[in-house]
C-alpha cells in the first residue's frame, strides 16, 4: 500500500513483524485483538513475541531469504526495532509493504544520516561533528563540542555505543574504545528535562500526537517516564510542529517518536529519533485511549486512527535485569497497589536489560517507587532514584 494509497488492510489479515522483542509482543497483541493473525520472524525460539504472534518463523531478520519468507506469508510487515538493516527491507518493500518505509528507515537508521536530515529540515540539534576517518578526527578535537559524547553511527540503544569524552585530547581513546567504527561526536547538553513527543501519521497524512512524555534515565537507559510531562503548552506546540515537519518531510506512515531536551530557557533540541513504538511510550497502553501498538497496526494497515486521549496522569517504571540479581522477583508487593499493570518480558536476565515494566496512576507513584526501591539489592537501593 503506498502512502496515498487508501484500500485498508482489513482483518483477517496477516501482519508480519520483524525482530520479536518486547515491542514485536505488544505490536503482536494489538493486532492480535483487532482480528489479525501475525507471523514474527526472529532467531530465539524463545523470544518474547512469541507470546502473543500466532506464528514464528526461527532465523536471523539479516538472512533475506527468512525475510522473503515472512512477506509471502504477509499482507504487510512493521519493525520491532530500527536496527534491521534497511538495503534487504527495501527489496521486501517493492512486493510487500514494510512501515516504517525503508527509504525512511534508511535515514534513520544512521546517526549522522538523521542528523543532516534535521540540519536540511532547519530543526534544532545539539552540535555535532561526523568522526569517520582521521581528518575528520582530527576536525572534532578543534570544534567546540566538548565535554561531549561520541556515538556510533549504527546500532546503539539504550546508552550502548556510546563513550562519554571529557575533552579534546580524550578523544581519539574514545574512538579507539569504539573500534573506530564511524561515529559522531555530539556536545553534551545541559537539560531541564528530557521529553519524547509521539505522533502517529495515516497513510492520508492525518497527523495525531500522544500527551508528551517526560523521561528519567539512570547509565543512558530509560528509568521512569510520567505522563502529561509537567511543560508549558507553548512548548508542547513548538516540539509537535517540528515532529509533524519531520514526519511529513519522510511521507512517514504509522508511529513516529522524537526525543528532546528542554533547556533551562525553554529551547528544545533534538536528542534523537525514533521510527517506531517507543519505550516511554509503554504508558500509554494504560493511561491512553489507544496504545501506540495499536496506533501503530491502525496506522500500517490504513484503519482509522484511535483517540490518543488521557484517561488519566500515569507513571512507567522499567524494571532492569539488575532486579533478578537474586532470582525472580517477587512482585506481590507492586500488585497490591490499585490501578497498576505489569509487563514482564520473560527474558533471561542481565544487568541492565529490560526486562519488564510497570505501570501505575500518578496517585500512586511513590507507593510504587517504595515498592520497587524494596526489590533493589541494598547497594543499588543506597543509589536509589533517577539521573
Ligand atoms: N548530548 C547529550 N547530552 C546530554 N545527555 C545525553 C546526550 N546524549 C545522550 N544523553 C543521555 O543519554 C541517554 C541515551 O542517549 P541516546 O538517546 O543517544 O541513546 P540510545 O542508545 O540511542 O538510546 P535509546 O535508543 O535507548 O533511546 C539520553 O536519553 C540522555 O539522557
Ligand atoms: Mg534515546
Amino acid at each position: 500500500m503506498s502512502a496515498r494509497d487508501a484500500n485498508p488492510v482489513l482483518p483477517p489479515a496477516t501482519v508480519g513483524i520483524v525482530g520479536g522483542g518486547q515491542l514485536g509482543w505488544l505490536m503482536a497483541g494489538a493486532a492480535g485483538r483487532l482480528g489479525y493473525d501475525t507471523v514474527v520472524l526472529d532467531p530465539d525460539p524463545g523470544c518474547t513475541a512469541t507470546r502473543t504472534a500466532t506464528a514464528h518463523i526461527v532465523a536471523d531478520f539479516r538472512d533475506p531469504d527468512a525475510l522473503a519468507d515472512l512477506a509471502s506469508r504477509c499482507d504487510l510487515l512493521l519493525l520491532d526495532n530500527e536496527h534491521i538493516p534497511g538495503g534487504p527491507l527495501a527489496e521486501i518493500a517493492a512486493h510487500t509493504p514494510v512501515y516504517p518505509a525503508p527509504a525512511a528507515l534508511l535515514r534513520i537508521q544512521d546517526r549522522l544520516e538523521q542528523r543532516r536530515m534535521l540540519s536540511e529540515l532547519d530543526v534544532p540539534q545539539s552540535p555535532y561533528h561526523a568522526v569517520g576517518d582521521d581528518d575528520e578526527l582530527a576536525a572534532a578535537m578543534r570544534a567546540d563540542l566538548f565535554p561531549g559524547v561520541l556515538k556510533s553511527r549504527r546500532g546503539g540503544y539504550d546508552g550502548r555505543g556510546q563513550v562519554r569524552v571529557a575533552a579534546a585530547g580524550d578523544l581519539p581513546e574514545a574512538w579507539a574504545a569504539l573500534d573506530r567504527r564511524p561515529a559522531v561526536l555530539e556536545r553534551w547538553i545541559d537539560f531541564e528535562r528530557e521529553i519524547s513527543l509521539i505522533l502517529v501519521r495515516g497513510h492520508d497524512g492525518e497527523v495525531v500526537f500522544f500527551p508528551p512524555l517526560w523521561n528519567r534515565h539512570r547509565d543512558g537507559v530509560l528509568a521512569r517516564t510520567e505522563v502529561p510531562a509537567p511543560i508549558a503548552d507553548e512548548v508542547t506546540a513548538a516540539g509537535r510542529e517540528l515532529v509533524r515537519t519531520m514526519a511529513a518531510a519522510l511521507d512517514y506512515v504509522g508511529v513516529f517518536t522524537v526525543e528532546f531536551f528542554l533547556r533551562p530557557d525553554g529551547e528544545l533540541l533534538v536528542n534523537e529519533i525514533a521510527p517506531r513504538v517507543h519505550n516511554s511510550g509503554h504508558v500509554t497502553l494504560d493511561a491512553c485511549a489507544t496504545s501506540q501498538f495499536e496506533q501503530q497496526v491502525r496506522a500500517a494497515c490504513g484503519l482509522p486512527l484511535g483517540s490518543c486521549e488521557l484517561r488519566h496522569d500515569a507513571v512507567m517504571y522499567n524494571l532492569l535485569g539488575d532486579l533478578w540479581e537474586a532470582g525472580e522477583p517477587d512482585f506481590t508487593p507492586l500488585l497490591a497497589i490499585p490501578d497498576t499493570r505489569l509487563y514482564l518480558y520473560r527474558k533471561s536476565p542481565r544487568p541492565g536489560r529490560k526486562m519488564g515494566h510497570v505501570v501505575t496512576r500518578l496517585a500512586h507513584d511513590e507507593r510504587l517507587a517504595r515498592a520497587l526501591d524494596d526489590l533493589r539489592p541494598p547497594p543499588a537501593r543506597a543509589a536509589g532514584g533517577c539521573a
